[in-house]
């Protein structure tokens, strides 16, 4: 069905196709459809973060962005949603065009900026939705927030979203937040990760219910970078690492029409350098936290390359915009392959 629908879309821009495709998803699940779209993956629950999945194949942040789509893309057979980059207050993000395809390499670059209607209207959209699902809230900071204040953005965002989130997701990875990868390292990640917990705690007390912390990296980090932050997790009780954000580089693409364009490269080109940082990861964390494996995962044998380096979980964007529905049952059946090896079952 998808192979139908793909060529008319990447007719359109980039952007428009993203905002056509989701209006059309939501109003097919409203009529009942969108199970039509593609056969439902296999059931295979796995628990992480103390959390039950109904599969590991989760959708990545920055898809729906303000949580407007939450049933319609659950209704395709994701394992997990998350939702955001949202920010405190709203903001246009980044003049247009800021969204490329570039089909040859089957990839992506953005430099979309965290556009989002803010963090009280994604509560409300939430709220309003139906789904009853495992939901992870990705929060941020305001472009205009000054670096040094980044961390109340980080804390404002927390205690609006904590009540309805499975999982929160520290965002210091995007490309297209001047200034945001810095919190990545040293004593800057060291200060905001220990304030976020202290809040996490605080709310867990309040609430009668731990909410898990993610923190999501970029792929773009030297090997002693990705095992020194690791370290900092776990002394700081981080619950789960995401590995990773889109890259920087574009060595990957280098010719292609498009590849020049500023922003983060996500999709196939991306697949070599997240799958390093997740193994890096697995090695140094050695079990004490779990990892979520993102990037470039277009296939069952791509979803089965994130487990075997150590993911327990996966999370899709780029693959879903160039394969749609049927890469989530791909995706689970490559991971459930690794594993049942891995269990023994
Ligand atoms: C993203 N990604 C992203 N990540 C995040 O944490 N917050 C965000 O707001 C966004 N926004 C966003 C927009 C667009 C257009 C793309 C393509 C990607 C990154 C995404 O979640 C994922 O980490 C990377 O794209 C790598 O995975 P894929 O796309 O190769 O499967």
């Amino acid at each position: 069905m998808y192979s139908l629908i793909r060529p008319l879309l990447f007719r359109l821009s980039a952007e428009t196709a993203h905002n056509v495709s989701l209006k059309a998803l939501s109003a097919a699940h409203r009529l009942g459809l969108s199970g039509l779209l593609a056969a439902r993956p296999e059931p295979c629950p796995v628990e992480v973060m103390g959390i039950r999945f109904p599969n590991p194949v989760g959708l990545a942040a920055g898809l729906d962005k303000d949580a407007r789509h939450i049933d319609a893309l659950a209704a395709l057979g994701f394992g997990f949603i998350e939702v955001g980059t949202v920010t405190p207050r709203p903001q246009p993000g980044n003049p247009g065009p800021r969204l490329f395809r570039l089909p040859a390499a089957e990839a992506i670059i953005n430099r979309m900026g965290f556009n989002n209607r803010g963090v009280d209207a994604l509560v409300a959209a939430v709220t309003a939705s139906h789904y009853d699902g495992v939901l992870g809230i990705n929060i941020g900071k305001n472009k205009d927030t000054p670096a040094e204040q980044a961390v109340d953005d980080y804390l404002y965002c927390l205690r609006k979203v904590y009540p309805l989130a499975s999982y929160v997701t520290v965002n210091l990875s995007s490309p297209n937040t001047p200034g945001l990868r810095d919190l990545q390292f040293g004593e800057p990640l060291r200060l905001l990760l220990q304030a976020l917990k202290a809040a996490q705690l605080a709310l867990a007390e309040e609430h009668g219910r731990y909410v898990p912390l993610a923190v999501k990296i970029a792929p773009d980090m030297v090997d002693e970078d990705v095992r020194d932050v690791a370290r900092t997790f776990v002394e700081t009780g981080i619950d789960a690492v995401i590995a990773t954000n889109t890259t920087i580089s574009r060595e990957a693409v280098a010719g292609l029409l498009h590849a020049e364009e500023a922003g983060g490269l996500s999709g196939a080109p991306v697949r070599e350098a997240a799958t390093r940082v997740v193994r890096i990861l697995a090695d140094e964390l050695a079990g004490r936290l779990p990892i979520i494996g993102v990037g470039g995962i277009a296939s069952a044998e791509a979803a089965a390359e994130k487990v075997e380096a150590g993911a327990a979980l996966l999370q899709v964007y780029t693959g879903f915009i160039y394969r749609g529905p049927a890469l989530i049952r791909d995706a689970v059946r490559g991971a459930s392959t690794v594993l049942r090896a891995t269990r023994g079952g």
